[in-house]
């Protein structure tokens, strides 16, 4: 069994700028972050296009970020929480840039700034097209000079321990007192308890198999605050980016950044027809619920797979210098943009519903906090303005550990369990968890995709009953793994917004049902 004080659940931007700041104010404290993979793997290693906020004044405002925000959140979005996100992020990145971070800037040194949908303006702060992998690295070095902070690679957390693991009376106060992990490696399961526990475990795009994000985004921590009774909201809002590489495959894909159509790229149709601006004035720059359904609209016309985006007419050489990775990986897959057309196609991206936080990252549940992908904060409403999800990342770390510093957690006294598995067996047959995968992956693209319907969402839902079942009598029975564990939480994440999304009656930015009135497109 560990006791720490802290315990941080992922490694991405979230968790990353939590442990980094809780560190260096509580230098006597102990930090625990746990991280199911490397330390950098993460959505956030990936991210490209960059981090929105406003630093060119002339041109640029909060009062436009934040209509911007509102517009493409097709009025679910709180207001205050856009106002106060989008007021501190020039704080929280000019803070990141201190620990180190480059972010691409002009020969006088000033900021560059890209476009992404939605934004009316010039306001994506980037470092060329892998601004991700620039932040993740910036916060690991912080992390690792820091003495305080343990940073654990390669274990899993498995569930939060609350009142129903102590056999505290139901109708007390939900409280997160740390903990169940597998380490990866080793097998075992153990303890962690902590005074204060914080989600920053990021998304789910796993749950649909065809993703821009990496294998990790299983939704474990939405899942884990789920089965604890925490309350989850908004998540029939999955974000389908527009244009993922179209690789053939049902896995995870290339992103093929939204920065790209900023920098003037076009979509086009098979028949080489520029199609966007037959569904929105803002064209390739519409928000992204828009351009995905418009792409799966022209794919359903047309009985093909995939749109183009078109980079022929552009500066190459400038491109190249933007988006280097971008343009390296579209050669190693026999793509020169120069002369080719991308083929792209949507792909589940980002979960704009999640964990419920209040304006401090506080959960339903007494001392657990949540921040990033999977929380739920109010600041995306139906649907997420691009580059806003690192921001809101920076932003929310920043709100808990101002309130950790304001209420530090009282140390933890009850005595805690061990993890249990008295009777379970070893697992055979890894192949039936893959089968399983596989097909709760299917059914979630087929059913609970870009465009659903009300009697798909119920055949979604019977189907996953059945495989709720199955998968339960495999957890109660045996020893518990990675694979099973993801499974099952990926599966109540399935629940969760197949539920929520027959819940929603109309249609209402990203969440598009053909049963109700809404044209398909835009009012
Ligand atoms: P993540 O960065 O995903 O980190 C989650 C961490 O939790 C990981 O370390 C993971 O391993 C760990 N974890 C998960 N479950 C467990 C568990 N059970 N036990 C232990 N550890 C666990 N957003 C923008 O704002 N701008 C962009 O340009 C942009 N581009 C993107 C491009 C791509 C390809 C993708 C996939 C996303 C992009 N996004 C972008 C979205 C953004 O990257 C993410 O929303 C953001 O990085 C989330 O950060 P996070 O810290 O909440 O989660
Ligand atoms: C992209 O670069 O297109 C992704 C940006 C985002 O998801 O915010």
């Amino acid at each position: 069994m560990m006791d720490t004080h802290f315990l941080i659940i992922g490694s991405g931007a979230a968790g990353l700028t939590l442990a980094v700041k809780l560190a260096e104010t509580f230098p006597k404290k102990k930090i625990t972050v746990v991280t199911k993979s490397d330390e950098a793997e993460s959505n956030t290693k990936y991210a490209q296009g960059g981090v929105a906020a406003v630093f060119d004044l002339r041109e640029d405002s909060f009062q436009k970020h934040i209509e911007d925000t509102l517009i493409s959140g097709d009025g679910l979005c709180d207001k205050a929480v856009v106002n106060m996100v989008i007021k501190n992020g020039p704080k929280r990145l000019r803070e990141l840039m201190d620990w180190g971070a480059n972010f691409d800037t002009d020969a006088d040194g000033k900021l560059k700034l890209g476009r992404e949908g939605g934004h009316l303006e010039f306001r994506v702060i980037h470092h060329k097209d892998s601004t991700g992998y620039e932040i993740e690295r910036t916060l690991l070095a912080r992390v690792n000079y820091l003495k305080n902070i343990t940073l654990l690679p390669h274990h899993f957390a498995i569930d939060l321990i609350t009142g129903h693991h102590l056999s505290i009376s139901k109708s007390e106060e939900i409280s997160c007192y740390g903990a169940y992990v597998l380490d990866q490696i080793s097998g075992a399961i153990f303890t962690i308890k902590a005074d204060c526990t914080t989600l920053a475990s990021g998304g789910m795009g796993q749950v649909y198999g065809h993703t821009t994000n990496p294998v990790v985004a299983t939704g474990d921590g939405i899942a884990m605050a789920y089965r604890a009774k925490a309350r989850i909201k908004n998540m029939e809002f999955i974000q389908f980016h527009p244009t993922a590489l179209y690789d053939g495959n049902n896995g995870a894909s290339f992103l093929i950044s939204e920065a790209v159509r900023g920098f003037g790229a076009l979509l086009r149709n098979k028949n080489g027809e520029r199609f966007m601006l037959n569904y929105d004035e803002r064209g390739e720059l519409a928000s992204r619920d828009i351009v995905s359904r418009a792409i799966v609209f022209e794919m359903k016309k047309s009985g093909v797979d995939c749109v183009y985006l078109d980079c022929t007419h552009l500066d190459i050489e400038e491109l190249k210098k933007h988006f280097p990775n971008i343009y390296q990986t579209c050669l190693q897959n026999d793509i020169n943009v120069a002369k080719d057309w991308i083929p792209v196609v949507p792909a589940a991206h980002y979960l704009c519903g999640g964990i419920e936080v209040d304006k401090n990252g506080k959960t339903s549940i007494k001392n657990l906090f949540a921040c990033g992908e999977c929380s739920y904060t109010g600041l995306h409403g139906a649907n997420r303005l691009a580059s806003n999800s690192l921001l809101e990342a920076l932003v929310y770390s920043n709100r808990i550990f101002n309130y950790l510093c304001k209420h530090p957690p009282s140390r933890a006294t009850k005595t805690i369990p061990e993890w249990n598995d008295e009777g379970t067996v070893l697992l055979r047959g890894p192949e039936n968890l893959q089968q399983k995968t596989d097909e709760l992956q299917q059914l979630m693209r087929r059913f609970a995709g870009v465009v659903r319907n009300n009697d798909d969402l119920k055949k979604a839902s019977l189907q996953l009953e059945k495989l709720y079942n199955e998968t339960e009598i495999l957890y109660q029975k045996h020893n518990l793994n990675t694979t099973l564990s993801q499974l099952r939480n990926m599966i109540n994440v399935a629940y969760l917004i197949i539920q929520q999304s027959l819940k929603r009656k109309e249609n209402r930015g990203g969440y598009y049902n053909e049963d109700y009135t809404k044209k398909y497109l835009k009012e």
